[in-house]
């Protein structure tokens, strides 16, 4: 199911119009429902698509990403009033490298895909959240959409649910183009 990293080289097509269209960042970080005091991790931010609308709505975001050139893009995405709140983070997931129980959100948009061993992941996640901390998962279902990794690397929002024991599902949405998973550590 783990597919090839996302080229730096195309980062320009995670902020594209029609992705704004087809999937729309500030409606996904609607759905998460985060509180202002949250501290958050965009685990393979990219160049912030979804690292800055969360930004808006949190106390501080870690961009993680292990491409530098994704975390210089984020960081010339980040607006200068939230510059304070966005921190960029160079790791290879599925070590995440953040403290123990230092975070509120861990939020992973289009990336599941890419990373090796969830096994090794799902147990990062649980040390690095708070108690009852959230996983916020967003993914593409295992049908044809407009852009997105071949059939074959992606995973139904039941299969994503499976390869993350330590978590139950909040609500999940279905959409044409994407599902997205709120989760809560158990
Ligand atoms: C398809 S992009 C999605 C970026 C962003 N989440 C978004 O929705 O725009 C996947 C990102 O995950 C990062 N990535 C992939 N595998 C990773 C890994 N093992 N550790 C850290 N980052 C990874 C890539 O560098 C890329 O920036």
């Amino acid at each position: 199911m783990t597919g090839h990293r996302f080229p730096a080289g195309e980062k320009g097509r995670l902020t594209a119009e029609e992705r704004r269209r087809l999937q729309p960042a500030e409606e996904i970080v609607q759905r998460m429902d985060p509180s202002p005091g949250e501290v958050a991790a965009d685990l393979g931010c990219g160049p912030g698509y979804v690292t800055v609308p969360l930004a808006r709505r949190v106390g501080r975001v870690y961009g993680v990403d292990a491409q530098q050139a994704m975390l210089d893009a984020l960081m010339e995405n980040v607006p200068a009033d939230l510059k304070g709140k966005v921190v960029p983070v160079l790791g290879e997931l599925p070590r995440i490298p953040l403290e123990d129980h230092s975070i509120d959100r861990a939020v992973v948009v289009n990336v599941v895909h890419e990373i090796e061993n969830l096994a090794q992941f799902n147990i990062e996640l649980r040390r690095c959240l708070k108690g009852c901390g959230r996983l916020s998962i967003v993914d593409f279902p295992k049908w044809e959409t407009s852009f997105g990794p071949p059939l074959s690397e992606r995973m139904s929002d039941l299969e994503m649910v499976a390869m993350f024991p330590f978590f139950q599902v909040v609500r999940t949405w279905r959409f044409q183009e994407f599902y997205q998973i709120e989760m809560a550590l158990i």
